[in-house]
């Protein structure tokens, strides 16, 4: 039984529907069991074992992700961010469980000049990055059977996002403009849920068995490399070629100085994949990292006119 906090998020719809269509067996909480308190996790746990049905994994998706708002909220995003995972990861050791966690390329100083690896020295510039960061150590701390994945530009069906945000301004305005001074990759919360469905997989081997994911820090974003700039064209693209936009609109470059935010945005957040898609594809040959064109296409498909 796989436990999912913070099942009504973006990532936590999103993962919560691929589970129900694989029929994997899944309970999904939020706010009702809050991560901030250590009681209610064990309450809700001991719960699931009275059921007679024992903890495998909980998979973690719960989060304070308020990047601005953060550094006037520290109390709170502290509260999620580091001390919430902590009570997560001791709960799930207590329980025997696996936990699967979720962060973000913000635990990077974001000057970098190659796509950055997972053992690549952190150094987060804002309070949201930090929490994360410290999130991370807390959770492998607590719990030594801990997989974290670090993601970046997440979008999906379910609630707000740059994809959302582009369409509404495209179809608002004669122009907008976009930064071009900062690159990473689009990850589709769609993508994210798979890869992570199948390194729950790849982490239930056992230990002795080669093709296992063991546990640790992996990357996850889609495959590619662009500026934001890049990203909102496609959407333009490709949202014209489906009738999403009736209109014209021009997508001009700017820089980050045009759009001042309380945190710093990282000019460099690329994410190295390699170990990720190893471990995927020793588990399935098959198993590619899709591209972030592709998967905008995809998600844009399912979008109603
Ligand atoms: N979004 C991105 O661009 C991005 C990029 C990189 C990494 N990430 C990471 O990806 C993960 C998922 O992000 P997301 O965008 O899906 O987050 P999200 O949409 O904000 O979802 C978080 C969920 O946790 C719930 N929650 C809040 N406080 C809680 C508490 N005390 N106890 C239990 N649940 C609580 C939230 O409820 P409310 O909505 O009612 O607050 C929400 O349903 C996070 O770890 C995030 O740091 C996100």
């Amino acid at each position: 039984m796989i436990w999912l906090i913070g099942n009504k998020g973006m990532l936590g719809t999103e993962l919560s529907n691929l589970l129900e269509s694989k029929k994997l067996p899944f309970v999904g909480t939020d706010r009702e069991v809050d991560i901030t308190s250590e009681a209610s996790l064990a309450d809700f746990a001991r719960s699931l074992k009275e059921k007679g049905t024992p903890i495998a994994w909980i998979v973690n998706c719960a989060a304070y992700t308020a990047v601005d708002k953060a550094e006037d909220d520290r109390e709170l995003c502290r509260a999620l961010n580091e001390e919430g995972i902590r009570n997560v990861a001791r709960v799930a050791r207590k329980n025997g469980a696996k936990l699967l966690h979720v962060s973000t390329d913000y635990v990077f100083h974001g000057d970098g000049t190659r796509p950055y690896r997972e053992d690549d020295p952190t150094d987060p510039t804002g309070y949201y990055g930090l929490t994360k960061r410290d999130g991370e150590r807390a959770a492998l701390a607590e719990n030594p059977d801990t997989w974290i994945v670090r993601t970046a530009w997440l979008y999906g069906r379910h609630g707000n996002n740059f994809v959302f945000t582009m369409l509404r301004l495209m179809k608002e305005k004669e122009a907008i403009s976009v930064v071009n001074d900062q690159r990473g990759t689009p990850t589709w919360a769609f993508d994210l849920a798979d890869a992570m469905v199948r390194l729950i997989a790849a982490g239930s081997l056992d230990p002795a068995d080669n093709k296992r994911a063991a546990p640790g820090i992996y990357h996850f974003s889609n495959f590619g490399n662009i500026v934001w700039h890049d990203f909102a064209a496609e959407i333009y693209t490709q949202g014209r070629a489906l009738g999403l936009l009736a209109k014209d609109c021009e997508i001009k470059p700017c820089t980050s100085a045009e759009f001042p935010a309380k945190v710093r945005r990282p000019p460099y957040s690329v994410l190295d994949k390699a170990k990720i898609a190893a471990a995927l594809t020793a588990a399935d040959p098959a198993y590619r990292i899709p591209d972030w064109k592709e998967s905008l296409a995809s998600f844009l498909a399912k979008i109603e006119k």
